[in-house]
């Protein structure tokens, strides 16, 4: 079974094998870690993207990744980006989410919440099963979900805007993207950072740092972007990750344009669960989802032709060009003439590169090819545009971005990230979302 992909023949099959064994190397019982030796615990987005893979050959290992993650879900609903792999590991004593109140007993997490893709990945799981099996699945995983979705506005939109405001670059999944390290920047960051950053420390730095032992340092976060993170997560740890305290007065507090668009697509699918189970959603979540629809427009820079995120409490715009600008296509509810203008970015020079789509563009001042999310083409980000543009009937230009994605991948096997302008592999090797989202991408080869 040959697909003709642009300029290479891929071999399905043999792609289709080597992405299934990256997943069962990461496998760890009833969750997949992202990549051996540097990510060793589950993520939140992660596992939402590898069910979504799993899904497509195996169903209910695809239904334990998400009831594992609902096991780490808090009682006040929030989500968390990371549960440990076990309680007494060192991560899991930085985090220590028993301050909280409301963390779970008996499972060590952290304190903070990532991109909103359960109800992608639980919806898409239903779509895999038979009428009676799939409302089976929608009843369990329904007030789990739906609890999600309230705890995201009721916490995290306390001036009911519409917007969800995120209070670490974590929680954006996209943890150095320039929209964040311009929020960094806008902040006063601590002397004692400042200085240990000016200092000559960076070999000590790097032999601390348990990323860089793994993976060269030109292509993650700066010393001075991980002391700021660190920094920050430990007084949001003072404040026993209670947002009410913590929007009072936080380093962070980004309206993120990608969390709040990804966050409108799953409303809609969270919505679509409900009909299905014949459930209505409470008034006031559904009131605050259409208001996100509504408020996605006021990010909306009509000089620039593209969205922004914003500051929450200055409410300007954040104008960084970064992958986030193609996140409203997968939101699907813009308008025809915006959409019409992300495509013609799309196939821009600075956007489509030798592997399109580069986390920044090559016009940026900010742009790296190989550091992190500052450069490097991402499989989870081109999934999410792919998917987007197939839903608004771009079918071309989605075929053409997959097809790119997937020969990229056959090539140089399922790394984390590559470098927009060679296509060279960069970050963790076999690495879990690549492996998964090039299965998605398989199983709808020929649609
Ligand atoms: C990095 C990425 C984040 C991901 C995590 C685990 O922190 O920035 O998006 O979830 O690694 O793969």
């Amino acid at each position: 079974m040959c697909t003709i992909i642009v300029f290479v023949i891929i071999d399905t099959r043999d792609l289709t094998d080597k992405m299934k064994a990256v997943l069962k190397m990461n496998d760890r019982g009833d969750y997949t870690i992202p990549a051996a030796h540097l990510y060793e615990h589950q993520w939140l987005w992660d596992s939402c993207f590898i069910a979504l893979g799993l899904s497509t050959y195996n169903v209910r290992r695809a239904q334990s990744e998400i009831l594992r993650l609902l096991k780490g879900q808090w009682s006040n609903g929030m989500m968390p980006n990371m549960i440990f792999s076990h309680n007494g590991h060192a991560d899991a004593r930085i985090w220590q989410s028993k301050l909280s109140p409301f963390a779970p007993e008996g499972i060590a997490t952290s304190g903070i919440t990532q991109p909103p893709l359960l109800a992608e990945a639980i919806y898409k799981i239903g779509q895999r099963l038979k009428p009676a099996e799939r409302r089976m699945w929608y009843r369990k995983v329904y007030p789990a979900l739906l609890s999600y979705h309230t705890w995201l506005y009721r916490e995290r939109d306390p001036h009911h805007e519409g917007l969800i405001t995120l209070i670490h670059p974590w929680e954006s999944g996209l943890d150095n993207s320039p929209v964040w390290t311009r929020a960094m920047h806008d902040n006063t960051i601590p002397w004692w950072i400042r200085l240990i950053d000016r200092l000559p420390l960076e070999f000590i730095i790097n032999r601390i740092r348990k990323d860089t032992r793994f993976i060269r340092s030109s292509e993650r976060s700066t010393t001075l972007e991980i002391l700021v993170n660190h920094h920050v997560q430990q007084r949001l740890r003072a404040k026993a990750y209670n947002s009410e305290k913590i929007l009072l007065r936080s380093h962070f507090q980004v309206q993120d344009l990608a969390f709040n668009s990804i966050l409108i697509r799953n409303n809609q699918l969270l919505f679509k669960i409900a009909q299905d189970l014949r459930r209505t959603i409470p008034e006031s979540l559904r009131n605050s989802m259409k208001m996100t629809v509504d408020a996605l427009q006021e990010l909306w820079d009509p000089t620039e032709g593209v969205f922004f995120s914003r500051n929450f409490i200055t409410h300007q715009l954040i104008d960084e060009p970064s992958i986030m600008t193609f996140m409203p296509l997968y939101a699907g509810i813009i308008t025809s003439h915006q959409k019409d203008r992300l495509v013609e970015l799309l196939k821009n020079k600075h956007w489509n590169t030798k592997m399109p789509v580069p986390s920044v563009p090559t016009s940026s001042g900010q742009f790296s090819p190989t550091r992190y999310w500052q450069g490097p083409t991402w499989v989870n980000t081109n999934w999410l545009i792919i998917d987007g543009l197939l839903r608004c009937g771009e079918k071309e230009l989605a075929k053409e971005i997959a097809e790119k994605t997937l020969a990229v991948v056959a090539h140089h096997g399922s790394y984390e990230y590559f470098n927009p302008l060679s296509g060279d592999p960069l970050g963790a090797q076999n690495f879990s979302w690549t492996a998964a989202l090039c299965l998605e991408l398989l199983s709808r080869v020929g649609d």
